[in-house]
């Protein structure tokens, strides 16, 4: 049998909670101080020229609105995915249940920390103004599916792990001190479970596939991965929507096309994200991989 990370994890993560009590007990600062032009979407762009400084500032604090809500909503998925396999846990072997329930476990925690982070800081009218949250027909859809064919979750996720990584790596570049605010302390102490979450998800996939049922979690992971990009779409036309809501539909729709090409093509963090899924894949050699590769294209 290969190696798994399963006894290295629940060794490490044993105090996961402290650094997470510690983050929700301290003090919310993040505000137009921490504004960077760089983190902002289209920068360099004729686009992002054309704007004035308050509306760049307006697209860059809905961007990360984007980015902590998108986090919210899909770690719930992974929680709720679980649910449903444990049913199989008894099927599994202890290590990998107990991971499984760690690791659910880890991203109820993380999901809390964004929640109070953006209900927190001001700066995103988070009460009024919500991205996913409140997209009932959207969060419908994923559990229909997550329901269906739990173990769909675990590929899908690995990449978005993947991609809390390399975007702490990228705006670490611009705030180097992790606790110079909210956001980077934020990510920082995510990223240090995900570091965990990104091989585990490999591991899970692979002790509960067969019991789960190939075929069905192929299709499942194939309709996930679908609604990761209405969502991404959803997204993306809710900042441009927020940012500039004086904008004519018709060019929201442009901005937001741009704007989806830019989070998913552009940014740094994201290329790397698929790279590093990549090469999970080529090293883990998950079940049925070669299929399931189309997660990091
Ligand atoms: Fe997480
Ligand atoms: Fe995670």
């Amino acid at each position: 049998m290969r190696q798994t990370i399963y006894s290295t994890y629940l060794h490490h993560q044993e105090n996961f909670r402290d650094k997470w009590h510690e983050f929700m007990s301290g003090p919310m600062h993040f505000d137009s101080a921490h504004f960077v032009p760089e983190l902002t979407p289209l920068f360099g762009t004729d686009e992002y020229n054309s704007l004035t400084p308050e509306q760049r500032h307006k697209l860059f604090f809905e961007y990360l609105k984007l980015v902590g809500e998108a986090l919210v909503l899909f770690e719930q998925i992974l929680v709720y995915g679980v649910r449903f396999l444990e049913q199989d846990f008894k099927k599994i072997s202890p290590e990998a249940s107990a991971s499984l329930k760690q690791f659910a476990f880890e991203e109820l925690y993380h999901s809390q920390g964004f929640r109070h982070f953006l209900h927190s800081n001001s700066v995103f009218n988070w009460d009024h103004q919500k991205i996913y949250a409140d997209s009932r027909r959207l969060k419908n859809s994923i559990a229909w599916i997550v329901k269906k064919a739990p173990a769909c979750v675990f590929l899908p996720g690995a990449k978005l792990e993947a991609f809390t990584l390399s975007y702490y790596r990228m705006i670490k570049k611009y705030y180097p001190d992790n606790r110079q605010n909210s956001w980077i302390h934020l990510n920082h102490i995510h990223q240090v479970d995900e570091s965990f979450h990104l091989p585990l998800e490999f591991d899970l996939h692979d002790s509960i596939f067969d019991k789960a049922g190939p075929l069905k979690t192929f299709f499942g992971t194939i309709g996930f991965v679908l609604i990761m990009q209405i969502a991404l779409i959803i997204g993306s036309y809710k900042v441009i929507h927020y940012a500039f809501p004086e904008y004519s539909f018709i060019k929201k729709i442009r901005w937001m096309m741009k704007m989806a090409r830019w989070a998913v093509r552009t940014t740094p963090a994201y290329q790397e994200a698929r790279a590093m899924t990549k090469s999970q894949f080529e090293k883990k050699k998950p079940k049925w991989g070669k299929v399931l590769s189309f997660i990091y294209w």
